[in-house]
């Protein structure tokens, strides 16, 4: 593999930075010209200095580590001469197994490259910095959320969850097929963001494999305190599901209402939806469902198999507007990603894993006895005729949740087994502990 770019190695540096703040709390003069170019690159407004000032702060809670690659010779006058063509960030984020425990990830987020240095090789350089830093700072794995589908795989992240925008229609919803329980109650947004909310997710987040820990700057979103263009929120609502006879808050919703033009459904829009007990979901969505003066309810974050679809008085009420992917997973330590899941089925199997970024390459020996696995590493080459399963780390990645089936990725022709048997075997012990659901973009 050619080494950064070669053609142009001389043309650009890359510094690795952490963000922080002038004595005023605004962006420091690295940093602010670094959160103009993700700006750039994904086609944002700039943000008020009121804005700036809370979005670093909460970079800066989150522990972030910058990259930034800067163009040695800016053409004069160019935005170069402050800005860095290239932006690029990671940070610690927990990824649920959904028994209770928790595996950290090297959280890639904010790649972007400038229009006018496409194509050079910048991303890349990142990339693979970014990778081995994550594996000197003792990541096993590294996650992220893409804009394109195409970009990814190729550093060896695998899909490893989808999500669903749906939209439901009232008329035909209601009533559900089986009762609900527990009471909804309509709260202000601000009790919710003052505690019950965090903690309503941190249960869910427990609960949930595939959930990812959210950035800090992700909470005054989601709980409307802000809206999407960085101001006061004023058109969010919310409510929560309390059991029957209960005082705990065991889901809650947020939401807001957008009336369509005419000839247009008006739309009641999902902001956040959060549960502790399949119960609250489905509660929270009969409430979502009863509200008057609308058509239907938008939800962009379903999960594969909703059990609205199931629950709905008339199956075709739920439409799927658009599917796409969402978690990527990048195996950086075959061993240590295997031995911290929970397993459904006892067995053993013999993985053959390449890596063009040669992280994760070798020949392993998975383990499991009484639900907890053992990973032997057999060589540091992958030895797919003597191995039970030949994969690539990309598809490592996209299996390990339990969403995305081993027999689907042999169907695809991207996982090899001499008997059919081993995917099969491989399926039954990455089977998660509920359906998988990500409810967090970073
Ligand atoms: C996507 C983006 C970061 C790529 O940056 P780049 O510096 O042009 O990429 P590189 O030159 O390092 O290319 C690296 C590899 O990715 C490929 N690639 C780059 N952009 C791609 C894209 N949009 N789709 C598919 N492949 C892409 C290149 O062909 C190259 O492949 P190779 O190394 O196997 O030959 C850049 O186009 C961008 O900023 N896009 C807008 C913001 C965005 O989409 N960011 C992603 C957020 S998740």
């Amino acid at each position: 593999m050619a080494s950064i770019n070669d053609a142009s190695a001389d043309r650009y540096e890359l510094r690795e930075f952490h963000p922080g703040t002038d004595d005023q709390g605004a962006p420091d003069s690295r940093t602010k010209p670094w959160m103009d170019a993700v700006g750039l690159g994904f086609h944002e407004p700039t943000e008020s200095d009121e804005a700036a000032a809370r979005m670093v702060a909460h970079m800066v809670a989150d522990q972030e580590t910058f990259l930034g690659v800067y163009v040695r010779q800016p053409a004069p006058g160019s935005v170069d001469e402050t800005w860095p063509a290239g932006t690029f960030t990671w940070f610690r984020k927990a990824l649920s197994w959904g028994d209770g425990t928790a595996i950290d990830t090297q959280a890639v987020s904010a790649v972007t490259v400038r229009p006018t240095e496409r194509r050079r090789g910048v991303l890349r350089r990142m990339m693979t910095h970014a990778l081995e830093r994550g594996v000197a700072e003792g990541y096993a794995m590294a996650s992220l959320t893409a804009s394109e589908g195409t970009i990814y795989r190729r550093f060896g992240f695998g899909c490893a969850i989808r999500e669903r925008a749906v939209r439901v229609r009232r008329a035909r919803a209601l009533p559900f097929l089986a009762p609900t329980t527990g009471v909804v109650t309509m709260v202000p947004t601000r009790w919710l963001a003052d505690g019950v909310g965090r903690d309503v997710f941190d249960r869910f987040h427990a609960r949930t494999p595939g959930s990812m820990v959210r950035n800090t700057g992700t909470w005054p979103i989601v709980f409307g305190e802000i809206g999407r263009d960085g101001q006061k929120a004023k058109d969010v609502r919310a409510a929560v599901h309390r059991p029957d006879g209960s005082d705990e808050v065991d889901g809650y919703v947020t939401w807001r209402v957008v009336e369509g033009k005419t000839g247009e459904d008006t739309r009641v829009e999902v902001v956040d939806l959060v549960y502790v007990t399949d119960e609250a979901y489905l509660s929270l969505w009969e409430f979502l469902l009863s509200i008057d003066l609308n058509d239907v309810v938008v939800y962009d974050r379903s999960r594969l198999d909703d059990p609205i679809v199931a629950a709905v008085a008339d199956n075709r009420a739920f439409d799927v507007d658009h599917e796409e992917d969402h978690v990527w997973l990048r195996v950086l330590d075959v061993a240590a990603v295997l031995e911290s899941r929970p397993y459904a089925v006892d067995g053993s199997l013999t993985l053959a894993v390449t890596d063009a970024l040669g992280h994760a390459s070798g020949t392993y020996r998975l383990d499991v006895r009484e639900a907890r696995g053992t990973v032997t590493r057999l060589a540091d080459d992958a030895d797919a005729a003597g191995s039970d399963i030949a994969l690539d780390v990309a598809d490592l990645g996209a299996v390990l949740i339990g969403s995305v089936s081993p027999q689907t990725l042999a169907a695809a022709g991207l996982l090899r087994a001499a008997d059919e048997a081993a995917p099969v075997l491989l399926r039954a012990m990455l089977t998660p502990p509920r359906t998988p659901h990500g409810v967090t973009y970073f």
